[in-house]
């Protein structure tokens, strides 16, 4: 029997009675994914929430989908989700995500949304002022924060995927410049390449130290180093805020520098054992200034965001946990903790609702435990 998506096939268009172009194979959750970032771009949660959730149910199904009775039982995959797999599974695609494709707004909140530092309310903003691409945004460039406008500078870089390669020489310049300062200090690389993927929109790094106190200052030390060898392109320090590590607080308070970094190719002098310190005045110059004309046919280096997040070694499991990711997983886990369990989780530690403590771990494998759950691996929260 031939599985109904293995092949290319063709449909007619449902409303005008064109042939349309052969749809990819995997197409459902495609399809799911592009409903939820519309309702996303709509600011609508609960549509949101629906649709991601149906998506990562067909994403984690050890099997193609062929047809709506196979689809029925499966979690979150009811109601209007159930129309669209139907659709997709009879005729290929599905009218509402075509009309939703085409749709400007939905384009260009996309194109907006996409450039690092605009979220969905500034997209949307701007979108009533008419924006509507990048040459628009550039005129008003004197009211974008710091940040967008490094985004925007950015911005064809910061598209391209990251490769696990590229990650990995991140890694050897976090490490290099932060151990310059702290020689023993523990840096683990979390995010979407913890979870074994092989390509992410950034890098993120999880840093600490036995001793609290050798952590303090670390980030404006590495930063500070950063900038003189050139190779930070932007960077946004947070400073730690206890007070937020509250029971119920979801909100992140680690001490975190959010940067772009020019990471130098590998064919570049300084990747043979990043001895940055080598690199010439010229290329600091091309790295510092990467607009300037010359420097446009002979870029030595590729522009990557990496997220640096320190914590206390007695916090350590908790963020480890929670910047693993993915994000659609630590939502369920939380979601799960609190309605199951009476247990808040968040990325700095457990806290029990009913006896009023915090549950303290040391592990990943703990947390789980404390929570009553089987102990999954990274590469198993790819949710
Ligand atoms: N995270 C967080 N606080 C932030 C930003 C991110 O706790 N201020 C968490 C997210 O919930 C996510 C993890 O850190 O679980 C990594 O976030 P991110 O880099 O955005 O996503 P990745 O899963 O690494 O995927 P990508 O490849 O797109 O980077
Ligand atoms: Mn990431
Ligand atoms: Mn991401
Ligand atoms: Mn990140």
């Amino acid at each position: 029997v031939p599985h109904l998506l293995d092949v290319s096939w063709f449909t007619e268009s449902m409303s005008s009675g064109r042939p349309v172009n052969v749809e990819p194979r995997h197409n459902l959750k495609n399809a799911l994914e592009i409903l939820a970032r519309s309702a996303f771009f709509q600011e609508s949660d609960v549509r949101y929430l629906g649709f991601t959730r149906a998506a990562s149910t067909l994403k984690a199904l050890p099997y193609k989908l062929q047809s709506v009775n196979q689809a029925k039982d499966l979690p979150w995959c009811g109601g209007h989700c159930m129309i669209v797999i139907q659709e997709i599974l009879e005729h290929g695609m599905c009218r509402e995500v075509e009309v939703i494709k085409n749709n400007e707004h939905y384009q260009t909140m996309e194109l907006l949304t996409g450039i690092y530092g605009v979220g969905v309310r500034t997209a949307q903003r701007w979108f009533k002022e008419g924006i509507r691409n990048l040459s628009d945004l550039k005129t008003m460039e004197c009211k974008l924060t710091a940040e967008q406008v490094s985004g925007l500078r950015h911005c064809k870089d910061l598209q391209q995927q990251v490769t696990l390669e590229e990650a990995e020489r991140v890694g050897q310049l976090v490490k290099d410049t932060l151990q310059r300062f702290v020689p023993d200090v523990h840096i683990t690389m979390t995010g979407g390449f913890r979870r074994g993927k092989e390509v992410g929109h950034d890098v993120d790094f999880l840093i600490t130290h036995p001793n609290e106190n050798a952590l303090s200052g670390l980030l404006e030390d590495a930063v500070g180093w950063l900038e003189t060898q050139g190779l930070l392109l932007y960077h946004h320090l947070k400073k730690r805020k206890p007070a937020l590590r509250s029971a119920s607080s979801s909100m992140d308070s680690h001490e975190t520098c959010y940067a772009i970094v020019a990471l130098p190719s590998s064919s570049s002098p300084w990747n043979t054992d990043i001895e940055v310190k080598k690199c010439n005045s010229e290329d600091a110059e091309r790295i510092a200034h990467p607009e300037s004309p010359n420097s446009l046919n002979s870029r030595t280096w590729k522009a990557v965001r990496v997220d640096l997040v320190v914590t206390p070694q007695a916090e350590h499991a908790y963020a480890l946990l929670g910047w693993t990711g993915s994000k659609h997983f630590e939502r369920e886990l939380r979601r799960y903790s609190l309605r199951e369990k009476k247990l808040s989780l968040n990325s700095h530690g457990l806290y029990d609702l009913e006896k009023s403590c915090f549950l303290p771990a040391q592990t990943e494998e703990e947390i789980f435990l404390h929570l009553g759950l089987q102990y999954l691996p990274p590469s198993d929260r790819n949710a």
